[in-house]
């Protein structure tokens, strides 16, 4: 069972996939693990580390995939990496088909199985797999330490000689897994926050860890745990009941999406200039085309006088933790496809059938056969899969 862990090619990525800890648990289960030399220095693994642990570094990045029975990325693999997968080999990384369709294309016609994170089934069994919440965390973390650094105020209330400072006012949006951690962070740091969301259970979550939850009565629950969009009138509504809550907040997190579509547009950019001058806007979401009008991936833009900070790829930013999070998820899902010292994965697993975009190049994922324009060939699961809705 070999593994191999390329470095990563997306511009700007310091996570790697592997880290020296987890590759050691591997090799003593079985596994040979390759990675490819340097792939580890961004994330503060140096080749060393690695080679202690008796993982083998490769200089060359296709002697590395071409002997690899599996390849192991957080980025799903770009056009010249897949090229260079062996026939039949098995891929696992984060992967959206309709981000990926070029390399799709390429591994399908290598009878490549491809794996995907960003469908891991949010259950109970599947939590120690689950990339997607890990690296929520990360970010939500993210989030609060930036919208603190950014406010030129203090987060926690202040008795001085000087006098009392008031405690900063946060609002987080779209309390899912990064939402939450952004509220415990800013708490922690000592700011009054206020959290919002359209899912019900949300609320309590919320105020589990001592947010306020603003009602708008505007629900949208959609299938398995997550949102479903909202309708032009509920948007209106939405819009108009948030503009008076996004002023009075000194910092607003913004985390909301929805799978698979366009991230919902919570701040207009006549609500960012309602806010005073100082505020700050973090928006989680700028990759998926933001929660805020005025956010420009990757940068931050002052707009009459808010901070608008559109956060790109934000676990990158801690890239150790990230890392070691991601490696450990990775460890655990590879532990599904191996069986008495060889890959032979069990179909009949709710979490590797739902996780499972291509099964030696056949599109088992709906989205994946519309994007390669094949047959859909799903997998049955054993067992219904009913989320549990419990967040991490
Ligand atoms: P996500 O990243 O898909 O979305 C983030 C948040 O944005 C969600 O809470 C969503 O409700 C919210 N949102 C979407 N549209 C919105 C709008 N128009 N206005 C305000 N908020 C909006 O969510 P994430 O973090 O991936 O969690 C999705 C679900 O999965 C949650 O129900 C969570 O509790 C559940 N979950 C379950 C796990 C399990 O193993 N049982 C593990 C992790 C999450």
């Amino acid at each position: 069972m070999l593994l191999a862990v390329p470095a990563e090619t997306r511009p700007g990525e310091r996570r790697v996939a592997m880290v020296p800890d987890i590759a050691e648990r591997l090799i003593s289960s079985g596994w040979q693990v390759a990675l490819e030399s340097g792939a580890g220095a961004a994330a503060a693994f140096p080749d060393e580390a690695y080679r202690a642990v008796g993982v083998s570094l490769a200089a060359d990045r296709r002697t590395l995939l071409a002997g690899a029975e599996v390849v192991l990325t957080v980025n799903s693999l770009d056009e010249t990496a897949a090229d260079l997968v062996a026939e039949g080999a098995t891929t696992l990384s984060f992967l959206q088909p309709t981000q990926a369709a070029a390399s799709l294309g390429i591994l399908a016609a290598k009878r490549a199985t491809v794996l995907s994170f960003d469908f891991v089934p949010r259950i109970s069994r599947a939590q120690s797999m689950d990339a997607l919440s890990s690296q929520a965390t990360v970010s939500g973390y993210r989030a609060g330490l930036l919208g603190a650094e950014r406010l030129a105020k203090f987060f926690p209330m202040f008795m001085t000689a000087a006098g009392t400072v008031p405690p900063a006012k946060v609002l987080v949006m779209g309390v899912g897994v990064a939402g939450l951690q952004a509220i415990a962070t800013a708490r922690r740091l000592g700011a009054v926050v206020r959290a919002y969301d359209v899912r019900a259970a949300a609320k309590e979550e919320a105020e589990s860890l001592g947010a306020t939850f603003v009602d708008l009565g505007i629900s949208a629950e959609g299938a398995g745990g997550y949102a479903r969009e909202l309708a032009p009138d509920e948007l209106a509504r939405q819009h108009e009941a948030l503009a008076e809550v996004v002023a009075a907040s000194d910092v607003v997190i913004t985390t909301a999406s929805v799978p698979g579509r366009r991230a919902p547009l919570l701040v207009t950019t006549e609500m960012v200039r309602a806010m005073a001058p100082g505020s700050v806007v973090i928006d989680l979401a700028a990759d998926n085309g933001g929660n805020c009008e005025a956010t420009q991936a990757g940068e931050e833009v002052v707009v009459g006088g808010t901070t608008v900070v559109g956060v790109a790829n934000p676990p990158s930013a801690m890239a150790t933790h990230a890392s070691l999070l991601y490696a450990r998820n990775a460890a655990n899902l590879l532990g599904l496809l191996a069986r008495d010292g060889r890959i032979a994965p069990d179909w009949e697993d709710e979490i590797l059938a739902g996780c499972c975009v291509l099964r030696s190049g056949e599109a088992v994922l709906e989205a994946a056969a519309e994007v390669l324009g094949v047959p859909h060939r799903p997998i049955a699961p054993a067992q219904p899969i009913e989320p549990d809705g419990e967040g991490s």
